[in-house]
């Protein structure tokens, strides 16, 4: 589909499911690559993970555990930088080899929070995938290790990113129209 409506909002199409399906096809090999003996913890940041992590580990033919992390620093369309964890976590993180997986980084809070928090907890290593970063509004420093596309600040839904829950079914990447 070329447009997409949500709410009174209209969303034209950005990055299609081709493209999508060959980025992460190449992270999955590099990854594959650096952790084949390394039998890593894929951590996803839910919900907007969910898809391309579902996607990007069935690139990973090696050893590993998945787990799932919720955390919420966003509201509608602004970034509130307030970081809440609604799961604990349920896999011992104490000298696993972790890869954070993450749909977008925006400001950078979520992040910025989160991984502390994680390095708390004694990791052997941390290293983050993100799918898509916004570094026009990136705010201090936040190292993404992998990352499948640089976009422009915009407001983008579809393939587990969501406007207020709504458009995260959509199989490509859809960006607010102006
Ligand atoms: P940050 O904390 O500002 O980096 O925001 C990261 C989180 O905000 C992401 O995990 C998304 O859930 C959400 N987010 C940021 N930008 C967008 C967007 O354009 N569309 C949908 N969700 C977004």
């Amino acid at each position: 589909m070329q447009e997409i409506t949500i709410s009174d909002k209209t969303f034209e199409r950005f990055i299609s499911e081709k493209q999508i399906a060959q980025r992460v096809a190449e992270l999955g090999q590099l990854i594959s690559e650096d952790y084949k003996d390394k039998n890593p913890l894929f951590l996803v940041l839910l919900k907007g993970a969910y898809v391309f992590a579902s996607d990007l580990v069935k690139h990973f033919l090696h050893p590993c555990s998945i787990s799932f992390f919720r955390l919420s620093s966003y509201k509608g369309m602004a970034s509130s930088g307030v970081l809440s964890f609604k799961d604990v976590f349920d896999e011992d993180i104490e000298g696993r080899n972790i890869v954070v997986l993450e749909d977008i980084v925006d400001t950078g809070h979520t992040l910025s929070g989160f991984l502390p928090a994680l390095n708390k907890l004694n990791p052997k290593s941390v290293k983050v995938v993100s799918l898509l970063s916004k570094p026009d509004v990136l705010q201090g420093k936040v190292e993404i290790d992998y990352l499948g596309f640089e976009i422009p600040p915009a407001f983008v839904v579809g393939y587990g990113l969501d406007f207020d829950e709504q458009g995260r079914n959509f199989p490509e990447i859809y960006q607010l129209k102006k």
